[in-house]
C-alpha cells in the first residue's frame, strides 16, 4: 500500500461508501446514511491507520474497525448537535433539524451498535478483548465530558482546570484511543500503545482548542457549522475562561451582562463577546495554549521507539490538524 495522507483518505472513504447500515425502517437508517454522507475530515480512523502503519505494512486490514470509530464519532455529533441546539453540521441540516429530535436519538443508538458490530470484526479474541475493554472506557469518559460541557453551560465560575479536564474527556481521549488501537491491532507492545495514547491525548486537547478558536473566528462558508454557537449557548471555552480572566472591570461587567441574558439577539451577542475576546488578545493567548499541547505532541511522538521515516505521515497528518480552517 502507498502510504499517503490522501490514499489513507481514499481506503476511508471507499470503506465507508460500500458499508450497509441497514434497510428497514427507512426512519431510521436514513439519517445515518446523511449524516455519514455527509463527509468531514474522518481523521480518527487515518490516525488508527497511522498508528498501525507504524508497525505494520497492512493498514488496510484495519478499515472496519478504523471505521468503526467513525461511525462512532458521527453518533456522538448527532446527539451533541441536540445537546447544543446546534443547526447546522458540515454545512447541511443536522439530523435533530432535518428530522427531529426523537429520530436524531434512536438513529444515534443504532450507529453506537453498528459501532461495536463493526469493531468485533476483529479477527484475534485476545485484542478483541483489549480493545472492548480501552473502548469501553473512553466512550464513557466522552459521555462525562459532554455532561460537564452541558454543566458548565449554566455554572457561573468554571476554571481552566475544570475545562481542560472537560475537554481531555469529551474530545481527547477518543483521539487517544484511535492511536491505541492502530497500535494495539498491529502487535505494538503495551508501552508504545500508551505512549500513542497520550501522543493522541495531547493532540485532542490542542484539537479541541482549535476547535473552540474556529467556532469564534472561522469563515462560515469553510467551517460547516454555525459561527459563534458556542457564544450563543455560553459555553465555558478556553476563549470565555481567559477573557473573564483578563477583562477589566467594564469589559467583565459587559461579559457577564451578555451570559446572564435569557433574551438577545444572537448576531448582536456574537459580535460583541468577539469584540472582547479580539480586545483582549483571546485568539493568540488560545494558540499558545493550543501550540503546547501540539508540541507535546511531538516530543511523545519523538519519543516513541519506531524508526523516524515511519513517523512522518503521522507527523504531517497532525501539522494539517493545527493548520485547519474547518
Ligand atoms: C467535531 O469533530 C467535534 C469535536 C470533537 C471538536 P471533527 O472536527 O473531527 O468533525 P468532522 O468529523 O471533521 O466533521
Ligand atoms: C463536541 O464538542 C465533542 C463531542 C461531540 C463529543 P463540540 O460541541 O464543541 O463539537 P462541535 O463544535 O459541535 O463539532
Ligand atoms: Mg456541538
Ligand atoms: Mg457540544
Ligand atoms: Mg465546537
Amino acid at each position: 500500500m502507498i502510504q499517503t495522507i490522501a490514499h489513507f483518505s481514499q481506503q476511508i472513504q471507499s470503506h465507508l461508501e460500500k458499508k450497509v447500515y441497514g434497510n428497514q425502517p427507512v426512519e431510521l437508517y436514513e439519517p445515518i446514511r446523511y449524516i455519514m454522507g455527509l463527509g468531514g475530515k474522518r481523521l480518527r480512523p487515518a490516525l488508527a491507520m497511522m498508528a498501525y502503519a507504524l508497525y505494520q505494512d497492512d493498514p488496510e486490514s484495519i478499515l472496519e474497525q478504523a471505521c468503526a470509530i467513525e461511525v462512532f464519532h458521527n453518533f456522538t455529533l448527532m446527539h451533541d448537535d441536540i445537546m447544543d441546539r446546534a443547526p447546522l453540521r458540515r454545512g447541511k441540516a443536522a439530523v435533530h433539524e432535518k428530522w427531529d429530535d426523537s429520530v436524531a436519538i434512536l438513529s444515534g443508538d443504532a450507529m453506537l451498535i453498528i459501532a461495536y458490530d463493526m469493531l468485533l470484526r476483529t479477527a484475534a479474541d485476545k485484542s478483541l478483548r483489549a480493545l472492548l475493554k480501552s473502548f469501553n472506557q473512553c466512550a464513557g469518559n466522552v459521555c462525562e465530558g459532554q455532561q460537564y460541557d452541558m454543566n458548565f453551560e449554566v455554572r457561573t465560575s468554571v476554571t481552566e482546570e475544570d475545562y481542560l479536564e472537560m475537554i481531555r474527556l469529551k474530545t481527547a481521549v477518543l483521539l487517544g484511543f484511535c492511536l491505541e488501537m492502530g497500535a494495539l491491532l498491529a502487535g505494538a507492545d503495551q508501552k508504545s500503545q500508551r505512549m500513542l495514547y497520550d501522543f493522541g491525548v495531547n493532540i485532542g486537547l490542542g484539537f479541541q482548542l482549535k476547535d473552540d478558536l474556529l467556532d469564534v473566528y472561522a469563515d462560515q462558508d469553510k467551517f460547516g457549522k454555525q459561527v459563534g454557537g458556542d457564544i450563543i449557548a455560553n459555553k465555558k471555552t478556553f476563549l470565555l475562561i481567559k477573557a473573564l480572566q483578563k477583562a477589566d472591570t467594564d469589559q467583565k461587567e459587559e461579559l457577564q451582562r451578555w451570559l446572564s441574558l435569557k433574551e438577545f439577539d444572537k448576531t448582536e451577542k456574537v459580535k460583541a463577546v468577539t469584540e472582547i475576546y479580539t480586545d483582549l488578545n483571546i485568539k493568540e493567548v488560545t494558540e499558545d495554549k493550543m501550540n503546547a499541547y501540539f508540541a507535546e505532541g511531538f516530543r511523545l511522538l519523538d519519543e516513541l521507539e519506531v524508526h523516524e521515516t515511519k513517523k512522518a505521515l503521522l507527523r504531517d497528518f497532525t501539522q494539517e490538524l493545527i493548520k485547519r480552517d474547518r
